[in-house]
């Protein structure tokens, strides 16, 4: 995607691309934990605010860095704000996106492993008390977790490899419209499980008694990772949009779009769990134990699983060649590194990385920081920490240094359209993000 860049071919193949590399793992395994442990509906409405006020306008931001420089994230910087040393900024977001690969291609290593389950068949008949056990086997062991999580590893950088925007393109406008259709059915099928109605209570009724301030953060957190935010992923997609595209649109679509496909996990899940009698609060293992017994439930559960475990695999392959062209792009760009070699590093940094955070699920199971093991720390740290301040240092870049003219031609393309929402876009960048920040960092240090 570096080097000679080559631009999205149409405007549904942009939106498909960036929609692919939103729709993930983010969507379907993190979103339903997140809100199972932060109390449900409460949940729901901070994070739905999250994505309007922050979400949205954070997107518009990247948006109009990539689209206006045509550059990764550092060199778009650079070329912005020529005077000053703001382009350090991008190693935030680089730091980000390789913590964000290192604990997810772990979770896409159980995907794998739950393909291999699925096919030979011994996914099924359980109770759902054995999923839980068979979870709990499967991450105890180093040797299998650190095999599926390279195996998965192995598949996205050869992908990278073959170089990767015509098939990834291609691949992502046939699997998310299926993976859609498949949520849709399994959501009808939880609906109609009995006492599904408690499952529901408990993602749409806002108890905010349950709602704590970390959860508050935690949704900020959710919104930024689920939407792809403040890890520059977002400028070096926009930096191949064409110029007629009109960004409020797509960005205000592909929020929607991603939003719409972590609710629809939502209903999924929970009416299952209440059904089952399993635990909201599970965490990271929540969907890998409820899933299974789902689709026990239904008829041809065999085929289902497989099905659902493919397209998840798909939604999360998307999305980590997404992740690590932040990287590679930045390596070939400002390091002048050749692709292939800027692959190789790149992989083995991840790769490294993610070994440690599978094995937090075993042998460094006791080594915490913060009261938190590898893994969790890192998947708190990325979303949290890095891609909230890399999301919002992008508003206020875009909210307080950038020449008004370059926002405004970039969202009228030139004039050509109307932006009726620029005041509100420039309030939530100027003002609701650096309120953000303070507040994040206040809960952070335990102020709040
Ligand atoms: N948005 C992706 C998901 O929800 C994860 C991701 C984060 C992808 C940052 C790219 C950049 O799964």
């Amino acid at each position: 995607m570096s080097g000679k860049r080559m631009g999205f071919a149409t405007r549904l193949g942009a939106i498909a691309a960036t929609v692919g590399s939103a729709v993930g793992l983010g969507n379907i395994w993190r979103f339903p934990y997140e809100a199972g442990q932060n109390g449900g509906g409460a949940f729901i409405i901070v994070y739905i605010a999250c994505v309007a006020l922050l979400g949205i306008p954070v997107m518009l931001s990247e948006f109009i860095i990539g689209r206006s420089t045509h550059s990764n994230m550092k060199g778009a910087l650079r070329q912005l704000a020529p005077k000053s040393k703001v382009y350090n900024m991008a190693y935030v977001c680089i730091i980000g996106a390789v913590m964000v690969l290192s604990f997810y291609s772990v979770v896409c290593g159980w995907v794998v492993e739950y393909i291999c389950q699925a096919v030979s068949g011994s996914l099924h008949g359980h109770t759902p008390q054995e999923y839980s056990q068979i979870f709990s086997d499967f991450v105890g062991s180093p040797v299998k977790m650190i095999v599926l999580t390279l195996i998965f590893l192995g598949i996205n950088f050869a992908v990278l490899l073959k170089g990767i925007q015509k098939g990834i393109e291609r691949v992502s406008a046939i699997m998310m419209p299926l993976l859609f259709l498949l949520l849709i059915v399994f959501c009808i099928n939880s609906l109609l499980l009995p006492n599904a109605h408690k499952g529901l209570a408990f993602l749409f009724y806002p108890d905010f008694s349950a709602l704590t301030w970390r959860g508050v953060v935690d949704a900020f957190g959710q919104a930024f990772m689920s939407l792809s935010l403040g890890v520059a992923c977002l400028v070096t997609y926009a930096s191949y949009f064409s110029d007629e595209t009109s960004l409020t649109k797509d960005a205000v679509v592909i929020a929607s779009l991603d939003t719409l496909v972590a609710i629809l996990a939502g209903i999924m899940i929970f009416p299952a769990v209440f059904s089952f009698g399993m635990e909201p609060q599970a965490g990271p293992k929540l969907v890998f134990e409820v899933l299974p017994a789902v689709f026990q439930q239904m008829t041809g559960g065999y085929v289902w699983a497989i099905l659902f475990f493919v397209l998840l695999f798909f939604a999360s392959l998307t999305s980590t060649i997404s992740l690590s062209e932040i990287f590679i792009a930045f390596l070939v760009e400002e390091h002048q590194f050749s692709r292939q070699r800027a692959i190789w590093i790149s992989a083995g940094i991840v790769g490294s990385l993610s070994v440690l955070c599978a094995l937090s699920f075993n042998v460094l199971k006791s080594f915490t920081v913060f009261g938190m093991n590898i893994f969790d720390l890192f998947n708190y740290l990325s979303s949290n920490v890095f891609m909230l301040l890399g999301g919002l240092f992008t508003a206020v870049f875009v909210g307080w240094f950038i020449d008004r003219r370059v926002i405004v031609e970039q969202l009228t393309n030139r004039g050509r359209l109307s932006v009726p929402v620029m005041n509100y876009l420039m309030f939530c960048l100027r003002y609701v993000a650096p309120v953000a920040v303070v507040f994040i960092f206040l809960q952070l240090v335990g102020i709040i």
